[in-house]
């Protein structure tokens, strides 16, 4: 603790984009991490992110390393680079930390990888799904370890965007909420984007689904995923133009044997709302668990309530995951955003790709050292006649 005190992690950052100067001006701010260089392909962005911070310019990663030996290295590039970085920076000597955007590859082997490299290196990785450790979420998973609306049977969410770069959020968050559980099988299915869409009606608001290709990667313009926990619930995720019309970015809905919780988006104050005893329940009938609403004692059915989340921590989320990476590497707490635990939601994602690829049922874990989607358009299987 004394030590943690006095530590300045020596940190650098590499992808100087939006996301990059958000978090080069975070790392800025917090006095446990001193950020020394940045780096970016694009120099322009590179001195645009070290103009706020007085951080040192490099266009190359790798004499960026040797010249600096950093201690912790945030990466904030194109999604399909990822894990290259993460490997590269974890086999750098004096290197103790690694701060990963999402979603932490774009294959599968990619990722698993990422998670071994780092591991027999020793260093900590943290990949950045920030809603984890936010105040709605962790008060949403505290009322379902609590019983507040029974036993759950299924959890939904939904989300813009695609499933790679958006619908990672979106697993990640239900897997956080369901504590983490092992998945048996995925199911899903994509459509690609048509000529026909207007530019951002298929994925959402700001996203150019027409394009089909984002942050290094090919897209879609829907997608849809049902996944089996072990012991635990059954999960729906609906991306991009599959998702109900209306709904707010990051929709989750829990479904209890005694009521439902509802976190209804990232923007919305309260954000998190249950329908509890007077509101709904499952009861075992004719048909296997259905849904039916309890009337309340004056014969009327229940409705929403808001429920308090404590007031969000000052720093907020990206802020938080650092300084949380500055006790894992100090004092070995775990953090709840490690790489292993990542990868669980990341193997879901990619099954439900591979399962639209093969028009089959994935058991997990399996093996495919490509994105799916890129072997489906490759092997042309969205082609109209
Ligand atoms: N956690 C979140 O909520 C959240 C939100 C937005 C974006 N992101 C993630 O952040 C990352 C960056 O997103 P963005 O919106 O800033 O994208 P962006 O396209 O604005 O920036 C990416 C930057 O990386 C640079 N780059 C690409 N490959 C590089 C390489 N090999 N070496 C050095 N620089 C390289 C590009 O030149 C560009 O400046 C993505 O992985 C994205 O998924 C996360």
């Amino acid at each position: 603790v004394e030590q943690q005190a006095n530590t300045s992690f020596r940190t650098v950052l590499i992808g100087c984009g939006g996301m990059g100067r958000n978090q080069a001006k975070i790392l800025d701010r917090l006095e446990e991490f001193e950020l020394l260089a940045v780096c970016d392909i694009n120099e322009d962005n590179a001195r645009q992110a070290a103009e706020a911070t007085g951080a040192k310019v490099y266009t190359d990663t790798t004499a960026m390393l040797a010249e600096v030996k950093p201690e912790i290295v945030a990466i904030c590039t194109a999604n399909d680079t990822h894990a290259a970085l993460t490997i590269q920076a974890a086999q750098t000597p004096g290197v103790r930390g690694v701060y990963c955007e999402k979603p932490m590859a774009t294959t599968l082997t990619d990722g698993r990888a990422m998670v071994k490299a780092c591991k027999d290196a020793g260093v900590p990785l943290v990949i950045n799904h920030q809603r984890r450790i936010g105040a709605d979420l962790i008060e949403a998973r505290r009322l379902m370890e609590d019983g507040a609306i029974g036993e759950i049977k299924l959890v939904r969410g939904q989300c813009a965007g695609d499933i790679l770069s958006d619908g990672t959020h979106l697993i990640d968050s239900l897997m956080w909420l369901m504590g983490d559980p092992e998945a048996e099988w995925v199911f899903g299915q994509v459509h690609r984007p048509t000529p026909e869409q207007p530019d951002g009606e298929a994925t959402g608001k700001g996203y150019d689904a027409r394009s089909g290709f984002r942050f290094g990667h090919v897209i879609e313009a829907g997608g849809l995923g049902v996944f089996q926990t072990r012991g635990g619930p059954r999960v729906e995720v609906f991306c991009g133009d599959m998702r109900e019309s209306g709904t707010a970015y990051q929709d989750y809905q829990i479904f209890g044997t005694g009521g439902r919780l509802w976190r209804t988006g990232d923007r919305y104050d309260p954000n998190l709302f249950i329908q509890d005893a007077e509101g709904g329940t499952w009861v075992a009938g004719s048909d296997e668990y259905t849904y039916k609403p309890i009337p309340t004692t004056d014969g009327q059915p229940g409705g929403w309530r808001p429920v308090d989340t404590p007031s969000r921590q000052g720093r907020g989320g990206i802020p938080e995951g650092y300084l949380r990476l500055a006790r894992w590497i100090l004092d070995g707490e775990p953090h709840p955003m490690a790489g292993e635990i990542a990868l669980r939601g990341f193997e879901v994602l990619m099954g439900i790709y591979e399962s639209a690829r093969l028009n089959r049922k994935i058991e997990l874990p399996f093996q495919q050292d490509r994105f799916p989607l890129e072997l489906m358009i490759e092997s042309g299987q969205f082609e109209q006649d």
